[in-house]
Formats: structure tokens, sequence, C-alpha cells
């Protein structure tokens, strides 16, 4: 397994390979789990090449407590890689991918302005701006993303569209412990208790797909809502059910781009997010 730090290094590796070989690439801020690593498997069962890349983006934090607090385990996560075998690791620094400060501003349209847009203002911005670096760095054929960042998912689809770069953007499914929570880097900063009761998020929002058509979208929202609550361990900063292509809120009469139930969740001060398809 090739480790490369250069912006340069990376991109002569790319182009050495790409005439003759189909490349995957799965960018990743590290702290890796099984989540991760499907994303790997989905890559190298597609492709002849597979670049992880490892970078903590500073600019997708909204406050440099969460981005100190962010976990880091780079051997742990190089053992991971190599195991799962893994071609190349791209380990850039920050000096490396932000040389000056990126004042870019992205036109997201509605993406960026509801859910984690909303709560998180800038965060969005920031995956576009390493997002974008990224994709040049490692001019792959595909690009791999978990379904676990719906609204990232949706925001890079958009991103790759408008500025018409040339990758293919392959969706994967979200991996769960066992009791339902979705894995994280950050599950890690949870007590046992609130990990082992966090399986009510997941199992709120697959009980919204037996209610469908039997309530409003407000009524289902606000059950969801009230259930996760009783749980005196967490604390819900929204759940919506919407549009899966404009993230609009869901409409019954609107259901061909199908509907998705979205949440984020406080545990102390830990904030997991999860999502579950009501209808496709
Ligand atoms: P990170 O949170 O490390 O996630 C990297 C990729 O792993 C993302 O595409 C994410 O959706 C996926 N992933 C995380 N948990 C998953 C799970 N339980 N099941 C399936 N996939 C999962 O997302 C980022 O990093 C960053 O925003 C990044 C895109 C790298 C830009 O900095």
């Amino acid at each position: 397994m090739k480790i490369i730090h250069t912006l340069s290094e990376m991109n002569a590796e790319i182009l050495k390979h790409k005439p003759h070989k189909q490349i995957g690439f799965v960018p990743t801020m590290g702290a890796l789990h099984r989540g991760h690593i499907s994303l790997l498997e989905a890559s190298q069962a597609q492709n002849q090449l597979t670049v992880v890349s490892i970078f903590v983006n500073p600019t997708q934090f909204n406050n440099s407590s969460d981005l100190q607090k962010y976990p880091r385990t780079p051997e742990k996560d190089l053992e991971m890689l190599r195991k799962s075998g893994c071609d190349i690791v791209f380990m850039p620094n920050e000096n490396e991918m932000y040389p000056q400060p990126d004042n870019r501003i992205f036109d997201l349209q509605n993406l960026d302005k509801v859910m984690e847009g909303k709560h998180r203002p800038g965060h969005f911005n920031g995956v576009a701006q390493i997002v974008t670096k990224l994709f040049e760095a490692v001019p792959a054929h595909s690009a791999y993303f978990g379904l676990k960042d719906f609204q990232q998912l949706a925001v890079i689809k958009q991103l790759v569209e408008m500025l018409k770069i040339p990758i293919q953007i392959v969706a994967c499914p979200i991996i769960r412990e066992n009791n339902g929570l979705a894995m994280s880097s950050r599950n890690e900063l949870l007590t046992f208790e609130q990990r082992a009761q966090a399986g009510i998020i997941f199992q709120t929002l697959t009980q919204i797909k037996q209610f469908w058509g039997k309530k409003t979208i407000s009524q289902l929202e606000d059950w969801a809502i009230q259930t996760i609550n009783a749980n005196k361990l967490f604390n819900v900063e929204y759940f919506e059910i919407v549009n899966s292509r404009t993230l609009e809120k869901a409409d019954f009469e609107q259901i061909d781009d199908g509907i998705t139930a979205c949440t984020a969740v406080f545990a102390s001060q830990v904030r997991l997010i999860d999502n579950v398809q009501i209808l496709n």
C-alpha cells in the first residue's frame, strides 16, 4: 500500500495508472470503521485501483472545539486499510490542501439551506471546497460516498453536475451497529449507555414507513421527535421527512423523487445523524 502526502505526487500517480486501470476514490476524514471500509470494498468490486484519502477538513467544521475533538487514529486507519487491500492512501497535511485560505463560495441552491445546512452554516461550503480540491488531486473514474450523509451526497452530486467534473458518484448503503445505530467516528464519544440505547433513532426512522399515509407529514415528524425525546439520553435537533432529490419538505402528491426521513439527535454534546428511505 502506497502512502502519498503531496498533491503533485498523488496527481502523477493517477495519471500513470488512468490509461489502463479503472480507478475508484473514497474520500474520508479518518477514524475509520466498517462503514468506511464498505465504501472501499464497493470501489474494489468495480475498479482495479482504489485510493482512500484521509484528511480532517477544517473548513467544514462550524466550531473549533468540534474540530479539536474529532477523533484521529492514523496508525489504526492505515492498519485497517492495509488489511483491506487498499492500493493508495492520500494523507495530505493542512498546508498542502490550503496553502492559502479558500474563499470560494458555492451556489448549492436549496441543498445547503435545510437540515444540516441550516444547523451547521458553512458546513457544506467547506465540504464543497475540499471535495473539489480532492477530485482535482485524485481524478478517478468513480468516487464512493455513504448514504449515511444523505444531504452531503445530494450536495456532491449537485456540485459535480454544476462544475461538470468528470467523475461518477456512487452511493453506498449505511452500515449499522447491531442495535441499528449508524456507524460513525463520533460513536466512540458516546457513553456505554448512550451507545446501547441509540438504536431508538433508527427504530423511529423505520417506524415512519408503517405510519406513512395514515398521518400528515407534520404529525409524523412531531410523533418521531416526541418518541426520541421521551428517552432522556437524547435530544432531537431536527427530524424532517423530505423529497429525496430537492430535500424540500415531503408532499404526498409528489413522490416521484422518493421520500427520505432525516434526523440529527444530540446525546449530550455528541451529534448523531441518520436517515431512512421511506419511498424510493
Ligand atoms: P467521513 O465522515 O470520514 O465519511 C467518509 C465517507 O464514509 C462518507 O461518504 C460517509 O457518508 C461514509 N460513511 C460514514 N459512515 C458510514 C456508514 N455507517 N455507512 C456507510 N457509509 C458511511 O464525509 C466525510 O468524511 C467528509 O465530509 C468528506 C466527504 C471526506 C469531506 O471532507
